[in-house]
């Protein structure tokens, strides 16, 4: 039945393949989250991380099924990214599998029901979830928005109280002009704001704050942003979103679209910038590591290359549900291999 569910959604158009899996993950229920072995879990930012594998945000944009997606195995989940607004995005069609290159090119541009029903997707959910689960909320700004900063200090006011972290998303290559956030004068002027905004509600001043950049950025943005977290505390920085490059390495001839790359083509250009933070924070920034993970030991390289957790996307869409079960599975076995007694042993280690 599963089976002939997915061969379906492989035929049909990208995204109307994903609308009609989040209207079926509604009241689908798997059980491939057994895995408690404690030598995946870490305690981090204060929080309790059962395994370092999430869900990358942009596949439960409105919150409709995170039930759904822990019982996959997630040890966290991202929702997003939500702007203040609802809005319905770029114009169709607008997603492109790259089959034979294991990637996908969307160009989206924060397609979500906005704030408000979020909002209520999340509570109904979170009342619902046994244990204490970590649930990502991932900020965005609206297109017609005509001050970007307002619209993430709105999205914490608004929904930072229901997030376990907040993260800060100004890297998606789909929305005009988001990505020169992250430049020199414009990040720091957004981050000390969102500081700000942390301390003087009660409700979310313990919660981490996570930024997540582009994979696109150069050396000296790097530095730049990684010098401007240290110096507000920045809890983690995400590495990293799509890229607008295509390797010349591409073979499918979806690639001439506009929009962000994901998925393999992604791993290494991701793990360069990932390694690159790792020595310019020192460590003392938390790093989630995302981008062309389709199994253990990719997972188990962005560990090593300086991510003390993990996130992905596109490698569920080509492998199907049981991938999660599988990498935690190949992580314990990698993991105990090498002698280690806890996954945060391995973080940072061929840096
Ligand atoms: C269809 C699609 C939609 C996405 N939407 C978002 C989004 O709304 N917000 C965001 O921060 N990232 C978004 N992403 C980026 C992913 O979160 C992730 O950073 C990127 O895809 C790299 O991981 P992957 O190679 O495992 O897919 C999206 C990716 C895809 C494929």
């Amino acid at each position: 039945m599963l089976d002939s569910f997915i061969k379906i959604l492989k035929i049909l158009p990208p995204e109307l393949a994903h609308s009609f899996s989040i209207k079926v993950l509604k009241y689908l229920s798997f059980n491939y989250d057994k895995i408690n072995d404690p030598i995946l879990a870490q305690h981090l930012m204060g929080m309790d991380f059962p395994n370092p594998v999430g869900l990358a945000a942009g596949f439960d944009k409105n919150g409709e099924v995170i039930r759904s997606m822990f019982s996959l195995g997630f040890g966290f989940i991202e929702v997003g990214t939500i702007t203040p607004l609802p809005q319905k995005g770029n114009p169709k069609p607008r997603v492109f599998r790259l089959g034979e290159d294991n990637a996908i090119i969307n160009n989206l541009g924060f397609n979500n029901k906005g704030s408000k029903k979020i909002k209520k997707n999340i509570v109904k959910i979170r009342n619902s979830l046994t244990g204490n689960k970590i649930i990502g909320i991932n900020l965005g700004k609206n297109k017609s928005s005509l001050n970007s900063i307002d619209d993430y200090l709105f999205g914490m006011e608004k929904l930072g109280n229901l997030a376990s972290y907040i993260t800060i998303n100004i890297s998606s290559p789909n929305t005009d002009g988001l990505r020169d956030l992250q430049l020199r004068g414009n990040i720091e002027n957004l981050i000390k704001k969102i500081i700000v905004k942390r301390e003087e509600i009660e409700s979310i001043n313990k919660k981490p704050v996570f930024i997540k950049i582009s994979p696109d950025l150069n050396e000296d943005q790097l530095r730049d942003i990684a010098l401007i977290s240290l110096a507000n505390n920045i809890d983690g920085l995400i590495l990293t979103n799509t890229t607008t490059s295509r390797p010349d390495n591409l073979l499918s001839s979806f690639k001439k679209f506009k929009g962000g790359l994901s998925g393999k083509p992604l791993f290494e250009t991701s793990n360069n910038i990932l390694k690159k933070m790792y020595n310019l924070t020192n460590g003392q920034v938390t790093l989630i590591g995302v981008g062309g993970i389709s199994n253990g030991s990719d997972c188990y390289e962005k560990i090593k290359s300086g991510a003390s957790l993990i996130q992905l996307y596109t490698a569920l869409i080509y492998s199907g549900p049981s991938l999660i079960f599988k990498i935690n599975n190949e992580l314990i076995d990698l993991i105990k291999t090498d002698g280690y007694k806890n996954i945060s042993e391995v973080v940072g280690k061929s840096v």
